[in-house]
């Protein structure tokens, strides 16, 4: 039986082209799972980390998004280019990447 120490979701969620919110798989978040999958194969971590696809995470405008458990750690406009230091630094060393944090990215209420 596996024994997951992290659970990574990656939102391949797609929208009819025009939709308001947008979505994530036009901004290549389907090419991130994928490159997801890659890093736990290469780091062979398929008995300790698991990769799902997801629907809808919900901050579409911050895409592609990204949600690792248990740290319940929320990334936003996470690239291909990306995933090697989430997985290293956060899922590997436990350290989130700072600088794709949501809460880092969100607009900041003036005050
Ligand atoms: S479409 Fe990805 S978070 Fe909503």
């Amino acid at each position: 039986m596996f024994r997951y120490r992290h659970h990574i979701f990656v939102c391949i969620n797609q929208r009819p082209p025009g939709h308001p919110k947008g979505d994530c798989a036009s901004k290549q978040s389907r090419e991130v799972f994928k490159r997801f999958q890659e890093e736990a194969e290469k780091r062979q971590l398929w008995e300790t980390v698991a990769v799902s696809g997801s629907t809808c995470l919900g901050p579409c405008t911050m895409g592609p998004s990204v949600v690792v458990y248990p740290e319940g750690v929320w990334y936003g406009q996470v690239g291909v280019k990306d995933v090697e230091d989430i997985m290293e630094q956060h899922v590997v060393g436990g350290k989130p990447v700072e600088r794709l944090l949501l809460s880092n990215l969100m607009p900041k209420a003036d005050g």
